[in-house]
């Protein structure tokens, strides 16, 4: 038993290796296709914000309540958390009067399925992993792309989600959380849930890009 567990590939590069497939489709998607490549306007940017805002709401609203579970504490860094810079974009990215941006069915999805894990806490660790190491990742880039596009600098209103105040250094900082992926005490039908989890929780971001995608229409 003890050897069987030694012998299984860490959690981490399991993430990784597993989720690549996924993360190449959600990566080709158009949306991110077009932002990448820094055709990206104000409504753009509004309009995924918005979407972020109730799919982080589940994640962040789902990681507090399981602060103290030994199997999921590790991982639950309040650094990370990114629903009040959220917020504050999509203020910033609104004009006076502006009628509000449509929550797609794609996100409240995305919303519900965190919150039917919200329990189990392999699978809530695979949506974490899914998103903030995205956004500690891509994400970074994005940022950057959005900041020169719409003229903001990094960790301005409109664009404060991409910018982590609260980690120094990227790099080490996700080296730190892969060790404690890694260590997080998780029987290995857990470390499968986990695994299975990162792939519904990248589908579910693939889901909702193409949904924004085609209201751009
Ligand atoms: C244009 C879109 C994207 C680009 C250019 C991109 C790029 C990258 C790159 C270069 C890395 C490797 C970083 C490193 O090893 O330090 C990475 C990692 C990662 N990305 Fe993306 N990405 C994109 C979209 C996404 C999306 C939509 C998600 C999920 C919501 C995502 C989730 C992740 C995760 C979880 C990792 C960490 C992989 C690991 O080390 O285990 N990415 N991304």
């Amino acid at each position: 038993m003890t050897a069987g567990v030694q012998n299984r590939t860490a959690l981490a590069a399991r993430l990784r290796e597993e989720t690549r497939t996924v993360h190449e489709e959600a990566e080709q998607t158009p949306l991110m296709a077009r932002l990448i490549k820094g055709d990206v306007d104000r409504d753009d940017l509004r309009g995924l914000t918005r979407q972020l805002v109730t799919v982080y709401e589940a994640l962040e609203g789902a990681s507090r309540a399981l602060a103290d579970e030994p199997r999921f504490a590790g991982v639950h860094a309040p650094e990370l958390e990114r629903l009040d810079a959220l917020r504050a974009d999509l203020a910033a990215l609104s004009a006076e009067g502006e009628p509000e941006v449509p929550l797609l069915p794609a996100a409240t999805a995305y919303a519900e399925r965190i919150r039917d894990v919200a329990d189990q806490p392999a699978r809530l660790l695979a949506h974490r992993y899914t998103r903030y190491l995205g956004d500690l990742s891509g994400g970074q880039a994005l940022g950057s792309i959005f900041g020169r596009a719409l003229g903001l600098e990094a960790g301005q209103p409109g664009i404060s989600f991409y910018q982590f105040q609260g980690i120094e250094k990227v790099k080490p900082y996700k080296d730190r959380y892969r060790e404690l992926l890694d260590g997080a005490p998780l029987s290995d039908e857990e470390s499968d849930a986990a695994v299975e989890e990162a792939i519904v929780a990248f589908r579910c971001n693939q889901a909702l890009f193409e949904e924004l995608e085609s209201l751009k229409g």
